[in-house]
Formats: C-alpha cells, structure tokens, sequence
C-alpha cells in the first residue's frame, strides 16, 4: 500500500499528528493576510497532485485511525447518525459515489466489482469484503449512509431539496465544530446557519443557496472553513462539551503550540443522480501550531489573520479564552514580510 497509514488517537492520550512529509499538503485556508465570511465556493476540480484536492474523496495517513474514532463516538451515541425515512435512495447515491471514486483513485486500497445489481466492495485498510445487491437496505448492517459513511473520511450530511431550500434530513456526523444533527436533523439552509454572526447581512448565505440549488450532477464545488481546537480531538460536539469544553483553560503559552490545532475543514457539494439530494462531505484536517509554522509564509500569515479577527468571529468561533496568548506567541513567526495572494 502507498499510504502509512498512523496508529493515533484522537482522544484520551491524544498522540495524533502530522508526518513530516503530510505537513506540506494541509489545506491552509487563508489565500490573504486578513479573513472575513464570504461565498468562497469553487469547483471541485482535480488540482495539484499529491494535494488534498486531488481526488474526489482524499484518503491520507490518519484513514484508519479517524475511521476507529467514529465507530468509538457512535457506539457512544447513536444519534450522531440519523435520517429520515425518505432519505434512503440518497444513502444509496452516497454508497455508489463513494464505492466509484475510491475504486477509481486509489486502486490499490480499494476495489469495485458491479455485475448488474450485484456488487463485490473491498476496503483493503479496513479489512471489508462485501457482495450486497445495489438498492437492498436489507443486504447491509445498517442504514446505507452509515454504512459508507464508517468508511470515509469526514462527516457527510445530505440535503433535501424541495420548496426552493435545503432541508438537513440525512447525515453522519461525529467530528463536528461545535454543532448538533440532532438539534439541526430537519432544519432549512437559513435555520441551520441562524447562529453564524454577520455572514447573513452580507448575504452569504443567499448567494450560497442560490448556487447550490441549481448545482448539477457531475460538477461537485468545494470551499474551505476552518476553526480552532484544543488538542487535536475530532469530536466537538455540543453533546460532549463537558469533555473539551474545560480543555480552553488549559492553554498556556508553553504549551499553546502542541495545544491548539488549526482546523480545517475541505467542504464538498455533490448532486446525487437518483434522489437529487446534495451531498456535503465536511473533511476535517487537524494541524498543531507547531506544525504549521514549519512552513514560515503559513506562521506569518497565520499571526496577521488572528490579529485582527473581527471580535464577533472570535467568540463565535470560541477563541476568545486563548486568542490573546495565541496572537503573541504567533507574532515570533511574523517578520513583517510583505505576503503576496494565494497559498
Ligand atoms: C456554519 C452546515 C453550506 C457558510 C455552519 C454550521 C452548520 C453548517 C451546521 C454551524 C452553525 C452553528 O453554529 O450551529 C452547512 C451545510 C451546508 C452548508 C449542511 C450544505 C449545504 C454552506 C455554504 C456556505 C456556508 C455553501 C457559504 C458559502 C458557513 C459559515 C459558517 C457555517 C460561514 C460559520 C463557520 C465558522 O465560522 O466556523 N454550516 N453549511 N455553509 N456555514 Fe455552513
């Protein structure tokens, strides 16, 4: 197999990280020095190889690790995956999208045989061998998107589309940003981003629906969010705060770089053939602030952004406890060097 994949944890004793040679293709999020909420959705389209950005699905190092972790949180609480009833021919347009693209781009980790109805699926780095017939929910252990979804990267949620909006009726999510499906499973597109601070005044998020209700099948978009965290822990939910909640008082500035992470997340839209859902993967990419300054333009860069971060960002975010010792220790990496656009 080409890719080592990392026997890491993302809890407890916390020994995730990055491989030197991972570090450079992190998708840093900010092509300027200065960050603000805007409609950044572009296609999906292959770029740079060995990039994050290169397949349809990326599948690097932290795979099986991260993939050990769902299964931790769902054995937890099976809420975290939830879909209404009349989301089960989107969970079998998940199951096809993802079973083509990783047969496809990564030959040697999986394989697809289709004969008819009848599919063969191997999954070589989770050890899985099933023939299921195409369509049969009664042919899987569970649910078709929770199937698939134990078995890539990420958290997917998928939409309805009716009545001129998107309807959050579907998805598996257990690494989220401090946000609920089971408090957010059947909200609208408005509904579920009521709580974001003035990115509807901007009209974010009417651009945002406008493109995404018309997004056709076969041109999937991406565009890239990102947030803080205290150590490199994927689940952030709001039903564990109790376990990660306490963690913001633990930074210190010895230790502010193995803490806080720099959290990514490579954001995906996908229209499905069968149900004309939309899927959207949130792919999450955890990176110690020690990792990122390796790269001296990323600490440079990174030091200005926080600096002046608009105040409502940093509470919504939930910076504020850590964001003045964050923005000094940064301020080592900034040499005051003109930084040109891009990444
Ligand atoms: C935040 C879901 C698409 C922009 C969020 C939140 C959720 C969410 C659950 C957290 C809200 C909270 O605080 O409870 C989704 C889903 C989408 C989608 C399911 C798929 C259709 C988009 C698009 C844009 C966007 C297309 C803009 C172009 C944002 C922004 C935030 C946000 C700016 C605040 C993030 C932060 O500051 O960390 N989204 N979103 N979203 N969303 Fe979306």
């Amino acid at each position: 197999m080409t890719i080592q994949f990392r026997n890491e944890t993302f809890r407890n004793d916390f020994t995730y990280a990055n491989s030197p040679g991972n570090i450079p293709r992190f998708p840093f999020p900010f092509p300027e020095d200065v960050y603000m909420y805007s409609t950044n959705v572009e296609p999906h389209h292959a770029t740079r190889a060995g990039s994050p950005f290169e397949h349809a699905f990326d599948v690097d190092e932290h795979y099986v690790a991260e993939m050990k972790d769902r299964a931790l949180v769902l054995a937890d609480d099976p809420g975290r995956c939830q879909a209404l009833p009349h989301m089960e021919t989107a969970g079998w347009d998940f199951v096809e999208l993802v079973m083509v693209s990783k047969a496809r781009d990564y030959p040697d980790l999986f394989e697809l045989t289709i004969d008819g109805d009848r599919w063969h699926w191997i999954n070589k780095p989770l050890q899985i061998d099933d023939t299921f017939i195409f369509g049969d929910s009664s042919a899987l252990p569970c649910h078709p998107m929770e199937y698939i979804g134990r078995q890539v990267q990420g958290d997917h949620a998928i939409l309805d589309q009716r009545d001129g909006n998107l309807w959050l009726d579907a998805g598996i999510i257990t690494a989220q940003a401090d946000w609920s499906l089971d408090f957010d499973v059947g909200m609208n597109f408005f509904e579920w981003h009521a709580p974001v601070p003035l990115a509807h005044e901007l009209g974010v998020f009417q651009r945002a629906l406008k493109f995404l209700l018309s997004l056709p099948q076969g041109q999937p978009s991406r565009r890239l969010n990102w947030t803080l965290t205290v150590n490199p822990r994927l689940d952030t939910s709001p039903e564990n705060y109790p376990k990660w909640g306490p963690d913001r008082t633990t930074v210190t500035p010895e230790n502010i770089g193995e803490k806080i992470h720099l959290r990514v997340e490579l954001q995906t839209f996908w229209r499905l053939p069968r149900s004309n859902a939309i899927l959207f993967p949130i792919r999450t990419y955890l990176m110690a602030m020690n990792e990122v300054v390796t790269q001296p333009k990323w600490g440079r860069r990174l030091h200005r952004v926080m600096r002046d971060l608009r105040p409502e960002l940093v509470e919504y975010k939930g910076l504020s406890r850590y964001h003045p010792i964050l923005v000094e220790w940064l301020s080592q990496f900034d040499d005051g060097a003109p930084t040109s656009p891009g990444i």
